[in-house]
């Protein structure tokens, strides 16, 4: 294939012309990192794309800024026969090359720092961190055998030898590194230490956070904590796994919020949303409320979103196009309204107070977003201690200080204030159409605590 011209042409394409970055784009031959890889076949399916009997194809989709999916389920294209058709959630990809360089930016990278690219995938990062600044100062890890392995003799076939590892980077990253850059999704908690272990101090990571779309970066501070920021810029990256693939998800709850009628029926005030594709609506109903997962449907005009959490929670809203849902739930928690909650929020102030925060991610993964009196905890483990305690009656909640939230269990507290519901003063009467706080009368007052 004359491949030059058409990096070429994708280097212009994703750097600007001072970019100290064009030339490893222009220089990579992207086809040799993705003979094979999964398309949508129109019907929401996956076909299998072979480079090698559809060079013209191959070279489109090489050189284009789009990322191609390599890995479907537990199988990747290389090993996919003619007519395979896997289901599930695509578990490796080779990221398109404006994100692999936006994130490279974020990373900071420098001349002999150590420099770990966590995420190997079809190798595109690597191979550019490695053009840049040679390929010994590059380590590049991923979960996935195939894939590190793969990917150390494509990358030797360019001439690039940088250290491959095979490891799950929320259990063990082995080494220290100056500068981390991941292309998978982290989990705030537990799952984010390991990461933040293997970051020398003075050291700097480029990561997302799974299921959000925001970019943290950060330098690690001599007492272990990662101080920085929520870039005003997004990505979205898969989530990390332990395994050969996923887990099933919630595929019972999913079955309920189908069609059980729930324990609360009614009218929702915000039309059906793709949640997942509303990238900051998404990030904040993570940050608030971790876990949950989503489906979405159209069909003809109508729209339905459901939403599960492996509490038992679950949602199911539906609409004709922009009509007010009806919306049914179910659970512990009604998530439906944790969404509407954030959805005010988005109406009244316009923004929501998570681009441009700052961030503090202490040593055991915890991250602390805060944007001027707005704070928010993320990645406490908070959410087993609250599917073993009873829901508060419904007709009394309380709101948090800041108003931001309203609380319906004991042991639930506003994700941006910190307000516990025992701590708060300040009562809403949940069948009061506009959730106005009224004043508890003394005998309700005694039974609440
Ligand atoms: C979006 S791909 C990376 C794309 C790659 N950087 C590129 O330039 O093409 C994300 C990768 O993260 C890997 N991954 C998922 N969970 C992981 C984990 N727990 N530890 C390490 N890598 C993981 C996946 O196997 C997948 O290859």
């Amino acid at each position: 294939m004359d491949w030059d011209k058409r990096a070429e042409g994708l280097a212009d394409q994703v750097t600007q012309p001072d970019s100290r970055w064009f030339a490893p784009v222009a220089c990579v031959p992207r086809h040799q990192l993705v003979p094979r890889w999964w398309d949508r076949d129109g019907s929401g399916g996956w076909v299998l794309r072979d480079g090698a009997s559809d060079p013209e194809t191959w070279a489109d989709a090489a050189y284009a800024d789009r990322s191609l999916v390599t890995r479907v389920g537990g199988l990747h294209a290389d090993h996919a026969k003619t007519g395979d058709r896997p289901e599930g959630l695509p578990t490796s990809s080779a990221t398109l090359p404006s994100l692999v360089v936006r994130m490279l930016g974020h990373g900071r990278l420098g001349d002999g720092l150590a420099f770990l690219d966590l995420g190997t995938g079809a190798g595109g990062l690597t191979a550019y961190a490695s053009h840049r600044f040679g390929a010994e100062n590059v380590t590049s890890l991923d979960v996935d055998a195939y894939l590190t392995g793969v990917a150390g003799e494509r990358l030797a076939g360019m001439g690039h030898h940088p250290r491959f590892v095979t490891a799950d980077a929320t259990e063990h990253v082995p080494g220290s590194y100056d500068r981390i850059v991941s292309t998978v999704g982290l989990p705030a908690g537990p799952g984010l230490r390991p990461v933040l272990a293997a970051l020398e101090p003075g050291g700097r990571i480029a990561t997302t956070l799974g299921r959000t779309s925001l970019i943290i970066t950060g330098w690690k501070h001599l007492g272990g904590d990662v101080v920085g920021r929520v870039e005003r810029d997004t990505a979205g990256f898969m989530l990390t796994r332990s395994g050969d693939d996923y887990p099933p998800a919630l595929a019972e709850l999913f079955a309920l919020a189908e069609s059980a009628e729930g324990d609360e029926r009614g009218t929702g005030r915000y039309p059906v949303v793709d949640v997942a594709n509303a990238w900051e609506l998404r990030s904040m109903l993570e940050v608030t409320t971790p876990g949950v997962e989503l489906r979405y449907q159209v069909s003809g005009r109508t729209r339905t979103a459901y939403l599960v959490h492996a509490d038992g929670s679950w949602a199911r809203a539906v609409a004709e196009w922009t009509d007010p849902p009806e919306v049914h739930q179910g659970g512990p928690r009604r998530l439906w309204t944790v969404l509407e909650r954030i959805r005010n929020r988005l109406n009244a102030e316009g923004a929501l107070p998570l681009l441009g925060a700052d961030v503090r991610i202490t040593p055991d993964g915890v991250c602390h977003l805060s944007r001027g009196e707005v704070e928010c905890v993320h990645g406490r483990a908070v959410a087993a201690a609250r599917r073993t305690l009873p829901p508060v009656p419904p007709f009394v909640r309380r709101a948090c200080q800041a108003s931001i939230a309203i609380l319906d269990h004991a042991a639930e507290r506003c994700g941006m204030c910190l307000t516990t519901y025992a701590a708060c003063r300040v009562t809403v009467c949940a069948l009061s159409l506009h959730r106005r706080p009224v004043a508890l009368t003394a005998s309700t007052a005694a039974n609440y605590p």
